[in-house]
C-alpha cells in the first residue's frame, strides 16, 4: 500500500490548451480620444498598442470567456467535459462572490457534479494554480484537471483621465490548460515558487467598501470604489527585482541553468519588465515570448494565453522544459518549471 506521504509515481502532462479573446479591440489612439493620453507614450511605457475588451451589450463577461477557451482546449486535447474530474479558474474578476464562477463553468461544459474552485490571486492565479493541480495528480486524488486563466479587468478601469495610469495597460481574455495523469514519470513538475507578501497590498487592490478599504494615509474616495487602484512605479520597481529573482530561485531548485530552459512563458505585465529580465539571463528574444503589443496585461488569462499561442506556432513541444513566471496584486509573485 502507498503511504499517503509518499505519492504514487505519476507523470503528469499537458494533453491541451485553449484560449478566447474578447471581440472589441481597443487600440491607443481609442484611449486618445477619452484621456489625456499619446499612443507614443504608451508604447514606450508599456509596449502596448492595442487589447481586447468585453462588449457587455453581447454579454461576453469572465464566464464566456472561460467557456470558450475551455472548450477549445478539450477539443484539442480529443477530451470532452465528462472527463474531467477537478477545475480550477484563476480569476480575480469572477462575476459574484456566490457561486464560484468555476462551478457554472463546469456545468457548461458538461464535466457534471465534479469539484470546481475560483482561485483569486491576482496575476500569479494561473501558475498558482498549475502547481496545485500538479500536487492534485501527483496525489493520486485526480487523473484530469482543467486549469482556466481568465479575467476582465475592462470591468474595473475609468476609461477617462481618472483611469490613465491603469486603463493603459489591462485587456481581456482568457486560457485553459488540460492536465492528465501519464505513467511516463518524467514528465511533470521540475521545481516551482509560490510566494505572497500581504504588507504591501496596497500597491494594487481594488476598493470594495468606502471606510474600509483605503490604506492609511488615501483619503477614502467613493469615486475610487470598484476600480483597480495601483502605484504604478513601485510595482515596476518591485517587478523589475523579483521577476529575475524568483526566476532564478527555481532554476536552483532545478539544477538548471538559464539556457537549459526552452521556454520563459512569462506573465504579460510590461514590455520592459519583460525585457529587464530577459537581459539579466542573457536569453535570445525566441526563448522570451511577448505577446503584450495586442493583448495588453491580461492578469490571469496572460501566461496560458501564451503558452496556447506558442504551442499553436509549433514553438512549445513536448520534450521541452517551459518555466511559467507571474507576479502581481498580493503582492504575489510565482513560477512552475515543466518536463512537457
Ligand atoms: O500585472 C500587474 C502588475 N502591474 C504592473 O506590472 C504595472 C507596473 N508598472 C508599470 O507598468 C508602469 O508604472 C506604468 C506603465 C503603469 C506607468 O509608467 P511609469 O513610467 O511608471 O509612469 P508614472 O506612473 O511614473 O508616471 C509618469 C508620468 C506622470 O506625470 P508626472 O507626475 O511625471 O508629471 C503621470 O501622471 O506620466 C503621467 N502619466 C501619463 N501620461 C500620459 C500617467 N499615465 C499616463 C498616460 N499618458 N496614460
Amino acid at each position: 500500500m502507498t503511504s499517503p506521504l509518499e505519492p504514487p509515481k505519476i507523470g503528469v502532462r499537458i494533453a491541451g490548451t485553449g484560449m478566447a479573446l474578447p471581440s472589441q479591440e481597443l487600440t491607443n489612439q481609442d484611449l486618445e480620444r477619452v484621456m489625456e493620453t499619446s499612443d507614443e507614450w504608451i508604447l514606450q511605457r508599456t509596449g502596448i498598442s492595442s487589447r481586447r475588451v468585453i462588449d457587455t451589450s453581447k454579454g461576453e463577461c469572465t464566464l464566456t470567456l472561460a467557456r470558450e477557451s475551455l472548450a477549445r482546449a478539450l477539443e484539442d486535447s480529443h477530451l470532452h467535459g465528462t472527463d474531467l474530474d477537478l477545475l480550477l479558474l484563476a480569476t480575480m474578476t469572477m462575476e459574484m462572490g456566490c457561486p464560484p464562477s468555476a462551478c457554472r463553468l463546469a456545468s457548461d461544459v458538461g464535466a457534471g457534479a465534479i469539484g470546481a474552485v475560483d482561485i483569486s490571486g491576482a496575476c500569479c492565479g494561473f501558475v498558482y494554480s498549475m502547481n496545485l493541480a500538479y500536487g492534485m495528480i501527483r496525489s493520486g486524488l485526480y487523473r484530469t484537471v482543467a486549469v482556466v486563466g481568465a479575467d476582465t479587468l475592462s470591468t474595473y478601469m475609468d476609461y477617462n483621465d481618472r483611469g490613465r495610469s491603469t486603463a493603459i495597460l489591462f485587456g481581456d481574455g482568457a486560457g485553459a490548460v488540460i492536465l492528465r495523469a501519464t505513467d511516463d514519470t518524467s514528465r511533470g513538475l521540475i521545481a516551482q515558487a509560490m510566494h505572497s507578501d500581504g504588507s504591501r497590498w496596497q500597491d494594487l487592490y481594488i476598493p470594495e467598501v468606502l471606510d474600509r478599504d483605503f490604506p492609511p494615509g488615501h483619503e477614502p474616495d467613493p469615486a475610487a470604489l470598484h476600480r483597480v487602484q495601483m502605484n504604478g512605479r513601485a510595482v515596476f520597481k518591485f517587478a523589475v527585482g523579483t521577476f529575475p529573482d524568483v526566476i532564478a530561485q527555481t532554476l536552483d531548485r532545478a539544477g538548471l541553468r538559464p539556457d537549459e530552459v526552452d521556454h520563459y512563458i512569462c506573465h504579460q505585465s510590461n514590455a520592459r519588465i519583460l525585457e529587464a529580465a530577459r537581459e539579466r539571463f542573457g536569453l535570445p528574444p525566441e526563448k522570451l515570448y511577448v505577446n503584450i503589443g495586442t493583448r495588453g496585461n491580461t492578469v490571469a488569462a496572460s501566461v496560458p494565453m501564451c503558452l496556447h499561442e506558442l504551442r499553436e506556432q509549433g514553438r512549445v513541444r513536448d520534450g521541452q522544459r517551459v518555466m511559467f513566471v507571474a507576479f502581481g496584486g498580493g503582492l504575489t509573485w510565482a513560477t512552475s518549471l515543466w518536463q512537457l
